[in-house]
């Protein structure tokens, strides 16, 4: 305890290196504070970003290696400050500062978020229907496909958009329900929180890109409001009477974006789309190169989705085999 502490407290003046070879800093604001600030403010941090706070606070922070803001962005940095609240708290925001003098400009996702999509991962895998859970949740896959299909046809842009809006649900139920049963029964829960967390904000950062390519109409977010009332409540009630169902659903689900994404990169190849450039945030979240397109957003967003189809049938097959999820250490941060 005492080393993450000195940890968190170092990491208000020390450099610390992230994965790949991009070198930040962290910095909170405390002395804009109207209150004397104990230590700098740390966001919390995954066993990556921790292990590496360590390893900083065993050393003592290098003079001078705290980054500054280049001078031209000086005033516009003295401006946004202005603006922020001050805290009576003692809560302050955390500040990343990139190598090159520039503040890490996302606040819904940190480096310590960022990871390269392995690619590599097989998309052909299928789960063949086996009991009745399995065919009822790959037919109402199948069924729900179909509105679908209608009523995006090939506007993928859209399609992938208003899809990620259902996709970030299932994610986040079942890590609430594991949540409430870990608390209700005092006992762990194997790592599934977390992993299952893990996928819902995935798939709302695959959200947040595609709403950068495609801009939603009024009725496009009235749509997604009902449905996502309407899904929300029966993901709930699926999870409550089979949780082994439910994540095979989710594993089906994933199948068919899978399907969806490789449709969008046949489009794209044959220039029935334009490969627009990749917005900055989905470059930063995956840490693509520069020049990145739209062609290798949609590229890195289908690896995670086969990621997703293979912890959700992985999920149920645990189910299957007659244990619980808190029995089986979750893959979490399987990307
Ligand atoms: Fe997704
Ligand atoms: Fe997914």
């Amino acid at each position: 305890m005492a080393t993450v502490q000195s940890a968190r407290r170092a990491a208000g003046s020390a450099a610390i290196r992230l994965p790949g070879t991009r070198l930040f800093s962290i910095g909170s604001v405390a002395g804009r504070s109207p209150m004397p600030m104990r230590a700098p403010v740390v966001p919390p941090t995954p066993w990556i970003a921790r292990a590496r706070l360590a390893s900083t606070a065993a050393t003592a922070p290098v003079p001078g290696s705290f980054h500054s803001p280049p001078a031209d962005g000086a005033k516009e940095n003295k401006r946004k400050h202005e603006k922020e609240p001050a805290s009576y708290w003692g809560v302050a925001p955390t500040r990343v500062i990139k190598d090159d003098g520039t503040e890490w400009k996302w606040s819904c996702f940190r480096p310590w978020d960022a990871y390269e999509a392995d690619v590599s991962i097989d998309l052909a895998k299928h789960h063949e229907p086996v009991t009745l859970g399995d065919k009822v949740a790959r037919w109402t896959v199948k069924a729900m496909r179909w509105p679908t299909d209608i009523f995006f046809q090939r506007r993928y842009g859209c399609r992938a958009m208003m899809l990620e809006t259902v996709a970030a649900v299932p994610g986040m139920v079942a890590g609430a329900v594991i949540h409430l049963r870990s608390v209700r029964r005092f006992e762990q829960s194997g790592g599934w929180i977390r992993a299952l967390l893990e996928e819902a904000e995935n798939e709302r950062m695959h959200l947040m890109t595609f709403m950068e390519v495609s801009q939603p109409r009024w009725h496009e977010r009235a749509l997604v409001v009902a449905v996502q009332g309407v899904f929300l409540h029966a993901y709930l009630a699926a999870y409550l009477i089979s949780p082994a169902a439910a994540h095979r659903m989710v594993g089906y689900l994933e199948e068919e974006a899978v399907h969806s994404y490789t449709e969008f990169l046949r489009d794209l190849d044959a220039g029935k789309i334009e490969n627009v450039p990749a917005p900055a945030i989905a470059i930063d979240y995956w840490c693509l190169p520069a020049g990145a397109t739209l062609r290798d957003v949609v590229e890195v967003v289908r690896a995670d989705e086969a990621h997703h189809r293979d912890v959700n049938h992985y999920a149920s097959d645990i189910h299957h085999q007659g244990h619980e999820l808190r029995e089986v250490a979750a893959p979490i941060g399987y990307h």
